[in-house]
């Protein structure tokens, strides 16, 4: 741990433009599931295809909304972690860096641990349109309190067509204003840190090389090693909330 944080402070210290890649790993000290970790992820309780594809939604949407806003009660309980935070405090670090953040995650912890400029490359658990003419769903909705199998999703107001949740499925589009955001991110940094994603969906994973093909220094933080591990400067191997307030503590020390 003392080696790998010095190799992270000597790359950390001069960086200015900072761009954050983040996933899954981020929020599971605040206690969400990952979606591949063997015992505990989320995908091994449900199958994916079952709860996250537009076939599934059109054949019978009542377990995916319940599910989704399920999800988004755990999400809205959750707080964020001394990781988030750490992010957060970086760009009041003496280094005076910009500090952007690329995420995956569908929950809004980055938001909450105080980070400004936040991307969502796959959707939010707190956001919802209309599943044919993609109008945002402006009313209310309410979050169970416990799972439960089955909830009607609202209509459309304009359309009368379903109201479905705003996350990118399996063989949708991601969004292109916060793809290009992705893109411009890599494209600026100085720096590019990685942290808690698995890196095997596509086209996310493919952000990093942008960096790489630069030669930008690219830091991951993850337990385990993972599909971007070979791209990488340093590969740290330790949990999130760790590893990113010793790092953000040590520029501020300097
Ligand atoms: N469309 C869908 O419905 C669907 C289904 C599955 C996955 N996905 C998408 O795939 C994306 C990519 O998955 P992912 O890479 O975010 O998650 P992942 O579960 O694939 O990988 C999580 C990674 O975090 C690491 N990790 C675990 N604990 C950590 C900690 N404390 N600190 C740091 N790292 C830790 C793990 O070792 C692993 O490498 C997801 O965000 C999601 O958007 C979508
Ligand atoms: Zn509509």
């Amino acid at each position: 741990m003392a080696e790998q944080l010095q190799e992270a402070l000597e790359l950390a210290r001069s960086a200015r433009r900072i761009e954050f890649f983040t996933g899954a790993g981020m929020s599971a000290e605040s206690g969400l599931d990952t979606y591949r970790d063997a015992v505990t992820g989320v995908w091994e309780k449900v199958d994916p295809q079952a709860m996250a594809s537009i076939s599934a939604w059109v054949t019978d949407p009542e377990p995916m909304w319940a599910w989704y806003l399920w999800r988004a009660h755990l999400a809205s309980r959750a707080k964020p972690n001394a990781g988030h935070r750490a992010i957060a405090e970086w760009s009041h670090s003496p280094t005076k860096a910009q500090v952007h953040v690329t995420t995956q995650n569908i929950d809004d912890l980055h938001e909450r641990g105080g980070t400004d400029l936040v991307t969502h490359l796959h959707g939010s658990l707190f956001k919802f349109r209309c599943t044919i003419c993609h109008r945002p769903w402006k009313g209310k909705i309410e979050f169970p309190a416990e799972a439960v199998e089955r909830l009607p999703p609202p209509d459309c107001p304009l359309c009368g067509n379903l109201i479905r949740p705003d996350i990118v499925w399996f063989g949708e589009p991601l969004p292109q204003r916060e793809w290009e955001q992705a893109e411009t991110g890599m494209d600026n940094a100085d720096l590019v840190v990685i942290v808690g994603t698995s890196g095997v969906v596509q086209p996310a994973a493919s952000l990093p090389l942008l960096a790489y093909e630069r030669g930008i220094p690219i830091i991951e933080i993850s337990p385990a090693t993972t599909e971007l591990s070979s791209l990488c400067t340093l590969s740290w191997r330790a949990g999130a909330a760790t590893a990113l307030p010793a790092l953000v503590s040590g520029l501020a020390a300097d």
